[in-house]
């Protein structure tokens, strides 16, 4: 009796021992992105809210475009363009040379973008609905990107900067503005959006904290490679 015991109870920690080394292995194989951190629900409200008198100067979106070097004849992708709020400003900084993407994975977006751009005729906008982990855009195609405020949304961040890669061109500057949060309340940390660019392959170049003032937001800059 008493070894029968003694044998059910070496069985049951063998047991308990194997469930373990097999759960440790299981979750020592999900890398920091293969583990789904917390994003916002993209945006797909009333656009004319991006809108908003004085962002401009909230967001000193001159200097912004400044800083990635967007200047006449560039190429330029607004990722997450909503409204084409900041398409239509680095249009008519690159002018009739250069060409902007308005990029964004909301149809309703990028109708209202090929709208605005017919109506404010600026030729040189071109509208890409894109996918949550692409933004599909031509190879080679562009020297300077934006994601204002969209970052937060980015269901697949990793993905979508691994596929942003081929379409820049050597030397281009990818900006980031956001807002520090959790990743479901309209912001992420800038730790995160760090780490995971450096995944991605991106290599932080300048930090920025001078956009809107309150110390809650941030502008990143990266370029490809380590
Ligand atoms: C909060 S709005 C910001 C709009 C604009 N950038 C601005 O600040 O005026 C975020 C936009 O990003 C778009 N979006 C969300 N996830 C995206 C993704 N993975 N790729 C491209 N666009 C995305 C949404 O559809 C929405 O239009």
């Amino acid at each position: 009796m008493l070894r029968a015991r003694i044998f059910l109870m070496a069985f049951l920690l063998a047991v308990q021992s194997q469930s373990q080394t097999s759960l440790g292995a299981a979750t020592a194989k999900l890398a920091p992105s293969a583990q789904q951190r917390k994003t916002s629900e993209p945006y797909s409200g009333d656009l004319s809210i991006f809108e908003s008198p004085g962002r401009d100067e909230r967001l000193q979106i001159n200097r912004v475009m400044d800083i990635l070097s967007i200047h006449s004849g560039k190429s330029v992708a607004d990722i997450g363009a909503g409204s084409g709020w900041f398409t239509v400003r680095a249009a008519k900084r690159v002018g009739a040379g250069g060409a902007v993407y308005a990029v964004d994975i909301n149809p309703e977006a990028v109708r209202y973008i090929s709208d605005r751009a017919g109506k404010e005729k600026l030729a040189n906008v071109k509208e890409i609905l894109s996918k949550p982990d692409d933004p599909l855009l031509p190879r080679d195609s562009v020297d300077a990107v934006l994601l204002l405020k969209t970052y937060h949304e980015v269901a697949h961040p990793v993905e979508l900067l691994r596929n942003l890669r081929a379409s820049l061109r050597a030397g281009a500057k990818v900006g980031i503005i956001d807002r520090n949060g959790n990743g479901e309340d309209h912001g992420i940390g800038s730790d995160v959006v760090i780490r995971e660019a450096k995944e991605a392959g991106y290599r932080l170049m300048e930090k920025y904290d001078f956009v809107k003032g309150d110390k809650m937001d941030y502008f990143l800059v990266f370029t490809a490679g380590e």
